[in-house]
């Protein structure tokens, strides 16, 4: 298996075009079963999990047609056509692989009047359930049934405008949710939404294809219902946890980069506390600049839905953080278990102890270079970030994790001068 080899301590400097953002790529993946006509995605990022959602929506009769394969070019133009869906049944395999795979759910059950998911097992990053989504269709008149290892959901006339009010904000089976009512018979309405902003770039790719939707952005989403959606074409959003990532990557190397196509009203939160660490954040015409003298104070996170601080984020900052010049207090809040970085970033010299949900990150002088390795995608990017300011060399193993959610990761940092490099084998 590669693994990714880090010799730590070059000041990373110069551009980091980010790419289209993972998790909005994967709601508007299955928001094309929700027309017959063709939905064109561009700037999709070129990650393992988009690949693998492709796949699966193949596995529906849905085609997929990706526009000039060109490797030097960031961004996909992905055209999905589900002329004739020929399976409501989301595969077991593909599952586990990636948990957003129950976001067919929705437009399965919206056009086709029934959907079958799998149940989902434990995840690496707690139990992460479904309960939420499968509420929520049973507001739209759905009658579920919980067999030993799949859910089926059905309609025999269609689903209907309902109430939905979720007692937690969920991302997924808010975009379930909003994905299913835009067919519905009648309004429905979402309360406690999560207001993330891929829910915003599929509620403007779904009103592109013919929906009507308001609240966008809020809390409370009011949808009334059409009898057909028609093909769009949409440009994904940029990915505002790239972006945060490598912000973190430029500041605890003392670096200054400038993050081509970041959106900073979609981090805020993120840039506000890089800002409280002493890390110096610009608009620029074409993106943010981050720079940093290296010297990173203490801050005190809690990660909460947005607009509040990403759990997204978390393991990078934590990574950040582990130089800072004092002791910071992290507090999770969405996940639990979502702490697998910290016994990695100790081997690496990090000083932190873990208590229930949070984390007392003591900054230390230095890091040094180890191997490392993590069990998931964040996580895995909080051992690069260390790996970069630490001394000596760092190797990161399992990179598919990386895979899943960096585009070409070593190639977009080497650029602005760090020294990383992918090597295969064991
Ligand atoms: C999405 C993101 C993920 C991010 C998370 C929180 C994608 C593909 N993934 O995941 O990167 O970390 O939002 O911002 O967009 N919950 C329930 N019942 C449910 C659903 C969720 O109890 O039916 C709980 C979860 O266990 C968790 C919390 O709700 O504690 C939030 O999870 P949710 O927002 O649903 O996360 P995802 O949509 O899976």
């Amino acid at each position: 298996m590669d693994k990714i080899i880090i010799k730590g301590g070059n000041p990373l400097s110069g551009k980091i075009q980010i790419s289209g953002a993972k998790n909005a790529a994967l709601t508007l993946i299955p928001a094309a079963l929700l027309t017959e006509e063709p939905l064109t995605l561009r700037n999709l990022p070129r990650l393992a999990d988009v690949d693998t959602f492709g796949h699966l929506v193949n596995q529906l009769g849905v085609s997929t047609e990706i526009e000039g394969k060109r490797p030097e070019v960031f961004g996909r133009v992905m055209t999905l056509k589900a002329g004739r869906i020929t399976s409501t049944e989301a595969p077991a395999d593909i599952n586990r692989k990636m948990r957003a795979s129950v976001l067919v759910l929705g437009p399965l059950l919206a056009r086709c009047g029934e959907a079958r998911v799998p149940l989902p097992g434990g995840c690496e990053i707690g139990a992460r359930p479904i309960d939420l989504h499968l509420k929520a269709m049973e507001a739209l008149g759905a009658e579920i049934n919980i067999g030993q290892r799949f859910v089926t959901a059905t309609t025999k006339s269609g689903l209907k405008g309902g109430h939905i009010v979720f007692p937690i904000v969920s991302v997924g089976a808010t975009e379930n949710a909003l994905m299913a009512a835009t067919l519905a018979d009648g309004e429905t309405i979402i309360e406690n939404a999560a207001q993330e902003p891929e829910i915003t770039d599929l509620a403007q790719c779904l009103i592109g294809m013919g929906a009507k939707i308001s609240g966008v952005g809020t809390s409370t989403l009011i949808i009334k219902g059409v009898t057909r959606l028609h093909g769009d074409t949409y440009s994904v959003m940029s990915d505002r946890i790239e972006a945060g990532s490598y912000a973190c990557a430029a500041a605890i190397t003392g670096g200054d980069v400038e993050l081509v196509g970041a959106l900073p009203e979609t981090f805020g939160a993120v840039i506000e506390k890089l800002e409280a660490a002493g890390v110096a954040i610009e608009t620029t015409e074409n993106g943010i600049r981050v720079s940093s003298t290296g010297r990173i104070s203490p801050v005190d996170i809690e990660t909460q839905p947005f607009p509040d601080f990403p759990t997204d984020m978390q393991a990078q900052m934590m990574a950040m953080l582990s130089l800072a010049n004092g002791s910071s207090v992290l507090t999770e809040t969405i996940f639990e278990n979502r702490y697998m970085h910290v016994g990695e970033l100790e081997r690496m010299g990090a000083n932190i102890q873990v208590a229930g949900r949070t984390a007392t990150v003591r900054g230390v002088k230095e890091l040094t270079g180890a191997p490392v390795m993590a069990t998931d995608l964040r996580a895995s990017m909080s051992l690069v970030i260390a790996g970069l300011a630490a001394k000596g060399e760092t190797q990161v193993l399992r990179v598919h994790h990386l895979d899943r959610g960096y585009e070409r990761l070593e190639e977009k940092l080497s650029a602005v001068g760090a020294d990383i490099e992918r090597v295969s084998g064991d």
